[in-house]
């Protein structure tokens, strides 16, 4: 059987935008394929983070996995940091990577720009998301569209490794959604919707109010044309809304053009809002009942043990090949 293998950072409240570009491309793909889904708290630290938030932000992103649908019977469900090989081999494969890789790499180059005092952690990021990848031979990892050069990456270093020492990584292959692959800030429909946003009423945070979810949808930022119909460059707003309501309601972006052509803004918008609400109103129920009970631990518990096993292996088959200590 394929894996499979993504993780989201517990780096803000998760968003539409991380349902649809991530948790439900993997509670498809669950039914497939032998499934890895982890919470990249490491990854999180490349940039300040107040330790009692992040804690209790860890126990929640796996409260809202578990909520969104990943099933804990056909997911492997795991803390990076409670797994000592990911920053190990991540260290192997800094020595295999170029500065020229890391330093192009778009994300670094757009988060640089925003920090104060840039970490090496935010330039070696993407090496460490290799390690997380390439440790568990993954065959497929999906993403949104702005990780796919980091697993592009670790693509080229699985290549150098392998070709260097012989075969030792899968080779892995990006999956991004056909629809929702980017979802956008409601009040700036030219730029991704992110759990960081400095503006609230930009983003659908999964654990958001109804009212603040209506209040959110209806005030988001469309056009004057006052006619539905899907055009990115030209009415991305509209369009923006329109791709909501195509991943939520799993139906393509021409029939939701088909049932909306007749309305106007104002109907959309509610249209939108009354499915937003009631997919986020399902996933919050269930969010807090695992909240409040002992499965996530047993869960992590699990997770850890099972993927600690796998990762020695994996570590000790590449000490070996590099010549490393005395395996
Ligand atoms: P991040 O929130 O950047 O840690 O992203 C976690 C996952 O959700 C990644 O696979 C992202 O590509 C995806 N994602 C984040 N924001 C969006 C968005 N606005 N639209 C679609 N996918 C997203
Ligand atoms: N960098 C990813 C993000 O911000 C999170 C991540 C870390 C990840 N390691 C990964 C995703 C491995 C997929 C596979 O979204």
């Amino acid at each position: 059987m394929k894996r499979i293998l993504t993780g989201l950072q517990p780096s803000g409240e998760l968003t539409i935008g991380n349902l649809i570009g991530g948790i439900k491309q993997m509670v498809n793909y669950q039914e497939e394929y032998e499934s890895f889904m982890f919470v990249p708290d490491l990854h999180t630290i490349t940039v300040p983070q107040d330790p009692t938030l992040l804690k209790k932000r860890i126990k929640s992103i796996v409260a809202l996995y578990l909520a969104c649908g990943i099933d804990p019977k056909k997911n492997t469900i795991y803390i990076q940091s409670e797994n000592l090989y990911h920053a190990n081999l991540s260290w192997i494969l800094e020595c295999h990577t170029y500065m020229g890789e890391a330093n192009r790499m778009t994300q670094y180059k757009d988060k640089s720009k925003k920090v104060q005092n840039v970490s090496v952690g935010l330039l070696t990021y993407p090496i460490l998301m290799a390690a997380d990848i390439l440790m568990y031979d993954a065959d497929y990892v999906p993403v949104g569209i702005d990780q796919k050069q980091h697993v592009e990456l670790a693509r080229d270093i699985a290549l150098r490794f392998n070709k260097k020492y012989g075969d030792t990584f899968t080779i892995p292959e990006p999956l991004i959604p056909k629809i929702g692959a980017k979802i956008m800030k409601l009040q700036d429909p030219t730029k991704k919707m992110s759990k960081s946003d400095e503006n609230v009423k930009n983003s659908i945070f999964l654990l958001d109010t109804e009212e603040d979810i209506r209040k959110k949808i209806m005030s988001a930022v469309t056009d004057s044309e006052n006619k539905v119909y899907y055009d990115v460059e030209n009415k991305p707003g509209i369009a923006n809304l329109l791709t909501i309501y195509s991943a939520l309601a799993n139906i393509s972006i021409k029939e939701v053009e088909e049932k909306f052509k007749e309305a106007n803004y104002q109907t959309l918008k509610k249209e939108v809002a009354d499915l937003v609400v009631s997919t986020l109103l399902g996933i919050q129920k269930k969010y807090h009942t695992y909240m409040e009970s002992t499965l996530i631990d047993e869960i992590l518990d699990e997770g850890k043990r099972k993927t600690n096993k796998i990762a020695k292996e994996k570590y000790e088959d590449v000490l070996k090949k590099v010549g490393l200590g005395r395996i």
